[in-house]
């Protein structure tokens, strides 16, 4: 474990040589890219500018939630809406590490733009060790290709600028307490959205659809959590699956969707256990899934799988 007064002022130090113009942060709301760009600030000043990209991949409110978020940060942000960008590039795409990838293209070819309008040629990300190693990283197979390692196009013109590329996630935790980051023990969410959360096309419709079922997951966990019912998950969430399946609504067969429910415990995303969950909590969940989607989602499951041999995301 780092001690974070001593790392703060290792990596400020490095940031103002690593960093000897302007950069521009690739802020997504996260724990682990308000810490970077925290770092980033606070060696810099003026120098950085981070940007929020909302990618129309984003969960209920988020827009709002992170902004808020930023401001309690004490971090100076840009929004920069492009959700049709981010929806014609993934068109017609279903393999996960394609959407991975032209997600990840997406993004830095936005960078660049604004790196450009700024004058930077660096950009601050906060990718964290876990990220590169499930990516491929020192010697590893790629698990899946984190959009912020594998998902970089290697003709982007900004040189990456990784503070936090050596910790893990509770180390990132420590230091987000110490950089006076509220609500550190908000859950991750990934960097490509609900697009790894959609199996299948990822369509406006059916991200739609994922959004109003991650709510009811995040609303009705944390109802669970706040009454003691259950401990803080590590992550908790609901994945749009690329199946169609048979209901029944009044007197009517109903061709649906179906929704998997994942809640899980960890320490630092690496392994994972699926919860065990209180009936009545479910329950809950696919009532409320399948009445907010009515003849949309008629059937909802609840994955049990552990970290190994599933990984935390679907996709
Ligand atoms: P997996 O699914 O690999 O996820 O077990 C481990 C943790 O990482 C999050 N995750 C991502 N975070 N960009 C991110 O910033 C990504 O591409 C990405 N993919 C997965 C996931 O939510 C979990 O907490």
């Amino acid at each position: 474990m780092i001690d974070p007064a001593k790392f703060t002022d290792e990596a400020v130090a490095r940031l103002r040589t690593e960093v000897p113009g302007k950069a521009i942060i690739a802020a997504s709301g996260g724990i682990d890219s308000t810490v970077a760009a925290l770092l980033a600030e606070r060696a810099l000043g003026e120098r950085v500018r981070a940007v929020f990209v909302d990618t129309g991949l984003l969960r209920a409110g988020e827009v709002e939630r992170v902004s808020e978020f930023f401001r309690a940060s004490g971090l100076r942000f840009d929004v920069l809406r492009a959700a049709d960008r981010f929806f014609a590039t993934l068109a017609g795409v279903e393999e996960p590490e394609e959407k991975r990838r032209r997600i990840g293209h997406a993004f830095v070819r936005l960078f660049e733009e604004e790196a450009e309008r700024f004058g930077a040629d660096r950009l601050v990300q906060g990718t964290i060790a876990p990220d590169w190693i499930e990516s491929g990283g020192a010697l590893r197979d790629t698990i899946k290709t984190h959009h912020n390692v594998g998902g970089i196009p290697s003709d982007m013109r900004l040189t990456l600028v990784e503070p936090l590329r050596d910790l893990y996630k509770d180390e990132v935790r420590a230091l987000a307490r110490h950089l006076g980051v509220p609500e550190a023990e908000r859950q991750p969410f990934p960097g490509p959205g609900l697009a790894v959360r959609v199996g299948g096309p990822v369509t406006p419709e059916r991200v739609r659809r994922a959004r109003v079922a991650n709510a009811v997951v995040e609303e009705e966990i944390e109802r669970a959590v706040a009454a003691h019912t259950i401990p803080r998950p590590w992550q908790y969430f609901a994945v749009l699956l690329p199946v169609r399946t048979v209901g029944v609504l009044g007197d009517n067969r109903v061709h649906g969707e179906a929704v998997s429910v994942r809640v899980v415990e960890s320490i630092d995303a690496m392994t994972a256990t699926a919860m065990e969950l209180p009936r009545a909590v479910l329950g809950r969940i696919a009532e409320r899934i399948t009445r907010e989607l009515s003849k949309e989602v008629v059937r909802v499951l609840y994955d049990v799988t552990d970290k190994p041999p599933a990984t935390i995301e679907w996709e």
